[in-house]
């Protein structure tokens, strides 16, 4: 079970130190959650500060490029991450793909470079909304999830684009068919994202194919995080 919080453009070094102090017992208060938290870039090394020694929370970058370095304006590479002390990464987040020309191929690149230089890697997959009501989803996650190299440090996000940042969240039917389906084409763990909160996730994290959560605004404040990060502990113990 992976819960891990996906800060997006929020928190600069000063905060990241702050909220990594206050979670970083979280992972003894919940047993069997990986709690993983993706920061802004310039704000890894605050963050891992934050936690000190031996917290066990992970540090993550959000996107990461794969050339190990060159004359790529405004990208980070995998030994950057890494020398930064982030160990893994998010590739392809929606965001990515709608706002700054992300396609399949390149998140390809940036996954393959990412786990060949020894980072974990969430991908994240999922349909838009016209892609949905079209009748285009199970198209649209194929086409996806079929770049994705398959590797035991990698594992997807099922992140329905229409559920992001909406507060329409998937039910835990429509999650659990569609986990289904990506772990058919690729099997790892399938961790859901689109407005988690801490009152829909027991239920999402329930499912029997929902191995964890990618959480955006919930992910912001500690209260609502660790309170999400429980509902994991408890579906492990369920
Ligand atoms: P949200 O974001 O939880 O705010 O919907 C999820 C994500 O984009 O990863």
């Amino acid at each position: 079970m992976i819960v891990a919080g996906n800060w997006k453009m929020f928190k600069g070094p000063h905060e990241a130190r702050a909220f990594a102090a206050a979670v970083r017992n979280l992972p003894s208060r919940a047993p069997g959650v990986e709690v993983v938290v993706c920061t802004p870039a310039v704000s890894i090394t605050a963050a891992v500060q934050g936690l000190g020694a031996d917290s066990g929370v992970r540090v993550y970058g959000q996107n990461v490029h794969w050339e190990l370095e060159g004359a790529y304006t405004g990208e980070i590479s995998a030994p950057m991450l890494l020398e930064a002390g982030a160990t893994g990464t998010l590739v392809g987040h929606s965001e990515r793909r709608q706002l700054f020309g992300e396609t399949d191929e390149t998140v390809r690149l940036r996954a393959e470079s990412a786990l060949e230089q020894g980072l974990r890697v969430i991908a994240c997959v999922g349909e838009t909304e016209a892609e949905r009501e079209a009748g285009r989803t199970e198209a649209v996650l194929e086409g996806q999830v079929a770049v994705l190299p398959r590797h035991e440090r990698l594992v997807i996000a099922y992140e329905p684009v229409w559920a992001i940042g909406t507060g329409k969240t998937a039910t835990a039917e429509t999650a659990q068919e569609a986990h289904a389906f990506v772990k058919s084409l690729h099997p790892t763990a399938v961790l859901y994202g689109g407005s988690v909160k801490p009152d829909n996730a027991g239920t999402l994290l329930a499912q029997p194919d929902v191995d964890g959560a990618l959480v955006g605004g919930a992910s912001l404040e500690v209260t609502s995080f660790e309170a999400i990060c429980l509902a994991g502990a408890q579906a492990v113990a369920a």
